[in-house]
């Protein structure tokens, strides 16, 4: 029995009320598109700051309309269900938040025509998701999916059993998260979050035609990078090696935060510790999603009202 409440269909309700029937094309196909959201709880405030929800459900409700799985909820019934059910679950610790878009039609088939468009959404203590504060990296022998095969963009459910088999693969080779390749051989990200390298006074990401999903962490990195930091950001296909002869890598997403890479395929990535770029971003970043920086505090929703 569970005491938590979930958001399901507009409105909230006890967890244990929701059923998936074993025959959902959710469950049998993979048929759904989702989102990982944090609300990052200060303790000081004792505040709780929902994080970037406008962006998370502007790309919810685009990779919805991608797969055809398009629901009548705006934007601003999601933002507003989402701190009610924070609200309703008293959640006072950094939470993750997971609203999901699925085909809960019944028949036999895998389509998207005429769908059953349930969407859902559930509540998650989370503090660090790495569970190391430096990585071990390698790069995975799955190549990431490409655009035209399932579109890494849409952050599709069914996507992440090509994210499961990279993390298993390079998790029993002893490292601590995969690194995807594309068929093309460029780097795209990690099983579930983007990447970026420091070389020779620039930073540079896989560019958003390679197969990667835009994330919404990336692009606060980019804008760190250049408006707090002074720094030139590039935008382009990387390759392999280039991970290694980097001065820093690191990793960016809502669940793995800004978190630094220090070896690649067992090659020791700069002074393999934490690199000072990486650090810099993450001081900003820490900083900004507790509303404490007046620049970005737009992004930050409060929860409980003061
Ligand atoms: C495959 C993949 N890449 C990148 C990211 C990072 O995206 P964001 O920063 O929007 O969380 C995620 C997490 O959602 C992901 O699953």
């Amino acid at each position: 029995m569970s005491e938590n409440y979930v958001y399901y269909q507009g409105e909230l309700v006890k967890e244990d009320d929701v059923k998936i029937s074993i025959r959902s094309k959710a469950f049998n196909y993979g048929l759904g598109v989702f989102e990982g959201i944090r609300a990052y709880w200060d303790d000081e405030n004792e505040q709780l700051y929902a994080f970037k929800l406008k962006d998370h459900y502007e790309r919810l409700k685009q990779s919805a309309k991608t797969v055809n799985l398009d629901f009548d909820l705006s934007v601003e019934d999601l933002c507003k269900g989402t701190v009610e059910l924070l609200k309703k679950n008293n959640c006072r610790q950094t939470t993750y938040i997971r609203p999901i878009v699925y085909n809960d039609s019944l028949d036999i088939g895998p389509t998207l025509d005429h769908a059953d468009v349930k969407v859902v959404m559930y509540t998650q203590p989370l503090n660090k998701y790495a569970g190391k504060s430096e990585l071990s990296v390698g790069v995975s022998s799955w190549r990431r999916l490409s655009d035209n095969q399932l579109p890494p963009r849409t952050k599709a459910t069914a996507a992440y059993l090509n994210s499961a088999l990279a993390a298993l693969e390079t998790k029993r080779a002893g490292f601590d998260e995969a690194i995807f390749l594309t068929e093309g051989n460029h780097v795209c990200e990690g099983s579930g979050e983007n990447i970026f390298l420091f070389k020779k006074g620039k930073l540079i990401t896989p560019s958003t035609s390679d197969n990667i999903l835009e994330g919404i962490t990336r692009e606060l990195v980019i804008k760190l990078a250049q408006e707090e930091l002074g720094l030139e950001v590039v935008e382009r296909s990387v390759s392999r090696t280039e991970l290694y002869a980097a001065d820093e890598v690191f990793f960016s997403g809502t669940a793995m935060e800004v978190t630094p890479v220090v070896a690649v395929d067992h090659r020791i990535v700069g002074t393999g510790h934490e690199g000072e770029v990486c650090r810099k971003i993450k001081d900003l970043f820490f900083d900004l999603t507790l509303g404490k920086n007046p620049k970005y505090v737009e992004d930050c929703t409060p929860v409980y009202d003061k």
